[in-house]
């Protein structure tokens, strides 16, 4: 059967991933998790102290981005790739809020994006992958078969965030979890290299109101409709 690209772009905790991981695993795809890459190099950025409080040393970065190594490497047990840091599995050190509060301001930095870009387009060169994002749809895989674009409102995406956070056992509050959904929007939106926009060709899913199931079979659909085209 054809192999196809889904390109799945939309703001932040949209539920991307969610969807993304289900489509990848159901038509036996390769998952990548873009904004984890994003989230890893912030993570080796505040490691080596090139981030401190509100302090970015932006120079400092850049100089050592040849040192960085992002990979991933399947997990039976959790059913997909976990992110690496130079060989070390940081999968759940990048998900936290201090992360978050970060990785918008790292992800603008356009070396640092012509670094992940490169090497996303190396693992979607076969096709059979669904990947999520920003710039998929636009700057990644501008023909990929399928662009899906998520939406939903930002107090919905924090509330989610929020329980994520908390079932992590995290301590976080509502209100800080919705101001870093704002002001991430915000700067993944206005930044000069590749900002957060729908692609022309991409169909736009509002899930405010859609259960996961709902939302799976649309996609699915969608999905299968473009395969069955080709
Ligand atoms: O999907 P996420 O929330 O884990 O992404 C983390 C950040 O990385 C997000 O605020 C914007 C950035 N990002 C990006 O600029 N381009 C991508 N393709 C993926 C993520």
């Amino acid at each position: 059967m054809n192999k196809i690209t889904i390109a799945i772009d939309g703001y932040s905790s949209t539920g991307k991933s969610t969807v993304a991981k289900q489509i990848a695993k159901y038509l036996g795809y390769v998952y990548v998790d873009s904004g984890a890459m994003y989230r890893a190099i912030t993570y080796f950025a505040m490691q080596k102290g090139f981030i401190n409080n509100d302090d970015f040393n932006k120079e400092a970065l850049i100089y050592n981005l040849p040192k960085v190594k992002v990979s991933f490497k399947f997990n039976e047990d959790l059913g997909f790739a976990e992110v690496y840091l130079n060989d070390v599995n940081i999968e759940n050190d990048i998900r936290t809020l201090a992360v978050s509060n970060f990785v918008s301001k790292v992800a603008a930095v356009s070396e640092v994006r012509e670094q992940l870009v490169k090497q996303q387009q190396q693992m979607g060169e076969n096709k059979g992958v669904v990947m999520d994002g920003r710039d998929i749809g636009t700057v990644v895989f501008p023909r990929a078969e399928l662009k899906l674009f998520m939406t939903a409102s930002a107090e919905k995406r924090a509330l989610r965030r929020y329980d994520e956070l908390i079932e992590r056992g995290d301590a976080v509050s509502y209100d800080d979890v919705l101001k870093n959904v704002q002001e991430r929007d915000y700067i993944d939106s206005n930044r000069k290299d590749s900002p957060l926009i729908k692609a022309k060709d991409a169909i736009e899913i509002d899930n405010s109101n859609l259960s996961l199931d709902e939302q799976f079979n649309k996609i699915l659909q969608l999905a299968k409709m473009t395969i069955e085209g080709l």
